[in-house]
């Protein structure tokens, strides 16, 4: 059922979902509410249904039952995968894939949102608005200087901005980026809190991560998922002080 209230300022409402797999619930009534420009940080133990959770938003797995809304109206349990990155919600898979023998500044361009073929955006002159829009991406994902680089060149973090510069050429509205800063250096994992930050002035975010040092940099409400539900929310303080949180996540 859609919910009562029009919820103008909420991008995402999932309420009730629960999905199982040969039996075992991986997610089990989970609700939870993101509010339009809002970033938020998941947490949670393995298995505890985080990666799941994201296939459910983009499709990739159907709920047994529950609600899934996007931006209004739109019933996520009705559309196929295409169908829900069209609506604007771009997913960033832990590997990164970006595309190795391309330059840094190609793989954005060849990412942009536009009826233009891959073909066509390299070899045809960009139309007068996309060079501005290429920059502003370059200077977010802090690759400008780097732009004419092989994305092959780039170490293992500077790939993981590359592949979020990608997502935002897709001009989404939600994104969804799962454990961002695994295998990078410490240098790295702080400038990519800076740049979720910067990101999340203009989109909506969720980002699922372990490293608490990261998601405490990002400042933002945390959400913390335990056998597919969700077992505590709040600040970063609350929810780490949290009897529970310690005993099944933090004080592993
Ligand atoms: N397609 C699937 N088929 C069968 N079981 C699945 C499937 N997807 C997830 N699971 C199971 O659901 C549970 C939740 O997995 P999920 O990957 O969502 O956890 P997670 O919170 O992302 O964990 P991690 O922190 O390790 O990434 C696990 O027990 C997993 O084995
Ligand atoms: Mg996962």
């Amino acid at each position: 059922m859609a919910p009562a209230e029009p919820l103008t300022n909420t991008i995402l409402y999932l309420d009730g979902v629960s999905v199982s797999f040969d039996g075992f619930r991986a997610i089990n009534n989970l609700s939870l509410t993101l509010d339009k420009g809002e970033m938020r940080a998941i947490i949670g133990p393995n298995g505890a249904g985080k990666t799941t959770m994201m296939d459910l938003i983009t499709g990739k797995t159907r709920p047994d039952k529950g609600d899934i809304y996007f931006d209004g109206a739109h019933d996520l349990t009705r559309y196929d995968e295409a169908e829900i990155a069209n609506l604007g919600i771009g997913r960033k898979f832990q590997k990164p894939t970006v595309f190795e023998c391309h330059t840094v500044e190609d793989n954005i361009a060849l990412s942009l949102k536009g009826p233009r073929g891959a073909f066509r955006t390299i070899f045809d002159r960009r139309s007068a608005s996309e060079p501005s829009r290429i920059d502003e991406i370059l200077a977010i994902i802090r690759l400008t200087d780097r732009r004419d680089e092989l994305a092959a060149n780039l170490s293992h973090g500077q790939k993981q901005w590359l592949e979020i510069g990608m997502l935002l050429a897709q001009e989404p509205k939600l994104l969804l980026i799962d454990e961002p800063v695994a295998g990078m250096t410490d240098a790295e994992t702080e400038e990519t809190a800076r740049l979720l930050r910067d990101i999340a002035t203009r989109h909506s975010v969720i980002v699922v991560e372990h490293d608490m040092h990261f998601v405490r940099e990002l400042g933002v409400k945390v959400t913390c998922l335990h056998e597919g539900s969700v077992l505590a929310e709040g600040s970063i303080d609350h929810v780490s002080q949290d009897p529970r949180v310690i005993e099944v996540y933090l004080g592993r």
